[in-house]
């Protein structure tokens, strides 16, 4: 066996904790799978006893011997593990977009080490210079547990999928969001109901925003179009709808149209164009990702010569996601020096939302009286589009409202724009609400 493979580990909170007690715990098998000892050499974190209590991990590991660390004492444990050319590898569990962390980063791959990250905003925001960099030093950079945690989602696309051609991913990838519409659906709650919940059960953070908002799955999916598509999509272009204006209502229009409502991360190669969007999706019951509840992660791919593949599991967790960093680790320790990044060199266009053909669900709240039901459907016959179901009518006598849903067969989101404006110039004030448009997941 060859000589030591020695780590170390920059911000020992939820994840950094978790990776260290792995790499304690299964010290000797992952000797074997390395064919290296991988040496657990030293942890930067600013409050070490508290970071050490979960797993009694040994205050001695710690610079600085366990105290107590100053940002500054910290920043220079930092940059002497940067310079230690017996480090050969730096795993980051800070977090964050912060320049300081940005630095940190692209110094380790410089210096020759191989880095492994769970910072999904680091690499969907700022990720060009840092792959970059990797493969100009032929250091390994490791992001499994950037996208759905303990999934090996990466792995299977980066090393299993090379003799296929990823055609389109449909992924729940956000645990918090899964979390929330599960318990709508199945407790009847509100929105904000749910959400308290989830962030009681610890899903959720204090402040939930970018969970909900579509963001951090948009960070998974901008880290995902780059390896199945080659496609350098800026995380501020993609297309993200979060749930936070879903109803109980839509999710039972949903139910009736046999759909559950999901928040979905999309992309699909049309035409040499990729269409990607994070948004509130209407699954088919029939897909599988309609049954993924609670704050299980599931991605589908599909192949063009493999066909579908689902991928289900834990999207967050200290052990799970950490249990991914480990996988780096083994991997950049089994080929170290002689790992070849090969970069992707593909030209792609963003596709216009607006052209991109799928079925739609369209729900309509009018005014209530006889005849609107066929407005409403003659005028979405006129720009061509088949229409697949019609929901029952909802009355709200006391408001004199109608609530339906018409789900239509594939078409263009600018067919139905245009049946919109078209209902409203024939029938001014007929609509009560801008209808809610969601495309449906077959
Ligand atoms: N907050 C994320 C989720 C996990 O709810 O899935 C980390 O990305």
């Amino acid at each position: 066996m060859s000589k030591n493979f020695n780590i170390a580990i920059l911000g020992c909170g939820t994840v950094g904790s978790g990776v260290a007690k792995i790499l304690l715990d299964l010290d000797h098998d992952l000797h074997l799978r390395a064919q290296k000892k991988i040496v657990l050499k030293k942890i930067v974190d600013l409050f070490p006893s508290k970071s050490a209590q979960q797993y009694q991990l040994p205050l001695n590991l710690f610079c600085g011997g366990g105290k107590d660390l100053t940002k500054e004492e910290a920043s220079a444990f930092t940059k002497e593990i940067l310079e230690d050319k017996e480090i050969d590898l730096v795993v980051e569990t800070i977090g964050g977009t912060s320049d300081y962390l940005f630095n940190v980063m692209i110094s380790a791959l410089k210096n020759g080490k191989h880095l492994v990250t769970a910072n999904k905003a680091m690499l969907a925001e700022r990720g060009e210079e840092i792959f970059n960099t990797a493969i100009e030093n032929n250091v390994s950079l490791g992001y499994e547990a950037s996208v759905c945690g303990a999934i090996p989602i990466i792995k299977a696309i980066r090393e299993s999928f090379t003799g296929d051609k990823v055609l389109e991913i449909s992924g729940i990838m956000n645990g918090t969001s899964n979390y929330i519409l599960s318990k709508m659906k199945e407790d009847g709650l509100s929105f904000d109901e749910a959400l308290s919940m989830a962030q009681k059960a610890g899903y959720a953070e204090a402040d939930p925003t970018l969970d909900i908002s579509g963001g951090d799955a948009a960070h998974k999916l901008t880290i995902l179009l780059r390896l199945a598509f080659g496609a350098q999509v800026k995380y501020d272009h993609l297309y993200k709808e979060g749930i936070n204006s879903l109803t109980k209502d839509d999710l039972d229009l949903a139910n009736e149209m046999n759909c559950t409502l999901k928040l979905i991360c999309f992309a699909k190669q049309t035409n040499q164009k990729i269409y990607a969007a994070v948004r509130p999706m209407m699954v088919k019951n029939e897909n599988i990702l309609s049954k993924v509840n609670g704050a299980t992660n599931c991605v589908e791919i599909l192949n063009q010569y493999s066909g579908k593949h689902h991928f289900v599991g834990k999207g967050a967790g200290s052990l799970e996601t950490a249990s991914s960093i480990v996988g780096d680790i083994i991997f950049a320790a089994r080929y170290d020096k002689q790992i070849t990044n090969i970069p992707e060199e593909v030209s792609f266009e963003l596709a216009d939302a607006d052209s991109v053909v799928l079925p739609y669900n369209i729900t309509f709240v009018t005014e209530d009286y006889p005849g609107i039901t066929g407005l409403v459907t003659t005028a979405i016959g006129r720009q061509q589009i088949n229409i697949d179901t019609v929901s029952h009518n909802r009355h709200t006598p006391e408001k004199s409202k109608a609530v339906f849903s018409i789900a239509t067969m594939p078409c263009s989101l600018s067919q139905i724009k245009k049946a919109i404006a078209d209902i409203k110039a024939s029938a001014p004030g007929i609509m009560k609400e801008e209808p809610k448009i969601i495309p449906i997941l077959n």
